[in-house]
């Protein structure tokens, strides 16, 4: 594939990504002030950008491999935000006199390191088995 329509692929996965997890909460936005059409319209929209746009854009990048390959991708993008994303941004925001935010990456990137773990630990299940 051309690198120029790998590179589109993957920032289109990014865009609708964040489209499906953004309309997720737009929805629990609007079920929660008894909006439920406005609710299930973001809802169903989502589910679009998820099972058919992402999956589909996914398939022909080939992002999903087998489960011992996934564990090892999922690992190393992990990792990324332990080692690199995170701890930067959280010392960019402490820098930057923007506490909150730097108390919010350095919680989350507990909470990465709580995945990491547990999916070393299942690659070593399989790799065992
Ligand atoms: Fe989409
Ligand atoms: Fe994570």
């Amino acid at each position: 594939m051309d690198p120029q329509t790998r590179a589109n692929l993957l920032t289109a996965l990014h865009g609708e990504a964040f489209a499906y997890a953004k309309y997720r909460l737009f929805a629990e936005q609007a079920r929660q002030h008894g909006n439920s059409d406005l609710a299930d319209l973001f809802h169903a929209t989502a589910r679009t950008e998820l099972f058919e746009h992402f999956r589909e854009e996914a398939e022909l990048l080939g992002l999903v491999d087998d489960d011992a390959a996934n564990l090892k991708d999922a690992i190393s993008g992990e990792a990324y935000e332990i080692n690199t994303m995170y701890r930067t941004f959280a010392e960019q925001a402490q820098a930057a006199g923007d506490t909150a935010a730097a108390e919010r990456f350095a919680e989350v990137r507990q909470d990465e390191m709580r995945h990491r773990e547990a999916f070393a630990a299942a690659l070593d299940r399989i790799e065992l088995a």
